[in-house]
């Protein structure tokens, strides 16, 4: 299962690469919010090849596809996680995806073309990247802390936004805005980072993420401290060591 969804993500990273320097039929979704021909597409192939292998799973992908299905299983699948980095040639985006058993997840991967790392997670059985097991860090201060965030496309609600960027920034080490919550979320697993935040996010920026970070011993909670919602939209994300610090701060 884990080696299908792993060559799943990665052919559709390679298709994104092999989009590199062509019309990318750009479309706003919104006023900044952007959504190209490749995203399209790249959700196609996902589906294709989920569908064909597990028709009776439900479906949930960013670029309107919404489908019911049997069991509690569900798809969460962001074809593209920084789609405005992908817009403008930065090398930080992703293909994410991650499989449900209602409210649990069971496996997620997160599949980088650019840099060619491959972040996956099954339940229980630990992170890896490229093989390689991963393991958040060890940074127990905040002052210590690298920490990532990302902003909404729109809000109500920028004035929390920025208060809680402000109230992180004074007690940190240094921020960091990547443009991927979903690699943010598989940096902090991996140690790069030693915590993520944000606000309004969707089930399938976070779905494979969070696995990831859970199984290389990361926390994992609402920026309020209570459990997680995946639908809830916030977040906070941390080695688990400074979580409770951290979350004074949002
Ligand atoms: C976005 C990215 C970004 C985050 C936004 C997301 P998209 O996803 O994850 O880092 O700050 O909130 O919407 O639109 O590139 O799939
Ligand atoms: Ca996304
Ligand atoms: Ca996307």
């Amino acid at each position: 299962m884990l080696d299908f969804l792993i060559d799943v993500s990665q052919q559709a990273g390679a298709y994104l690469l092999s989009q590199a320097g062509k019309d990318l039929f750009i479309e706003h979704k919104g006023r900044i919010d952007l959504v190209t021909h490749a995203d399209k597409v790249s959700q196609e192939m996902i589906i294709k090849s989920i569908e064909k292998r597990f028709p009776d799973h439900a479906i949930i992908a960013e670029e309107g596809y919404n489908k019911s299905g049997k069991e509690g299983f569900a798809w969460y699948i962001d074809p593209i996680d920084g789609t405005t980095n992908f817009v403008h040639g930065v090398p930080m985006f992703c293909v994410s995806i991650a499989l449900y058993k209602k409210a649990t997840p069971l496996i997620g991967v997160c599949y980088n073309p650019v840099t060619q790392e491959t972040f996956y997670a099954e339940k229980g059985k630990g992170s890896f990247l490229n093989g390689k097991r991963i393991q958040v860090s060890a940074t127990g201060n905040l002052i210590n802390a690298l920490v990532a965030t990302g902003f909404p496309y729109k809000s109500k609600n920028m004035k929390k936004v920025i208060t809680c960027f402000f109230n992180v920034l004074s007690e940190v080490q240094g921020i960091r805005r990547f443009g991927s919550a979903a690699l943010d979320l598989c940096h902090v697993a991996c140690g790069r980072f030693d915590a993520f935040w944000e606000m309004e996010l969707k089930p399938w920026d976070m779905a494979a993420g969070v696995l990831i970070l859970e199984e290389a011993g990361g926390s994992v909670t609402s920026i309020e401290g209570t459990d997680f919602d995946l639908n809830s939209g916030n977040i906070a994300a941390s080695n688990k060591i400074i979580h409770n610090n951290f979350l004074q701060l949002l």
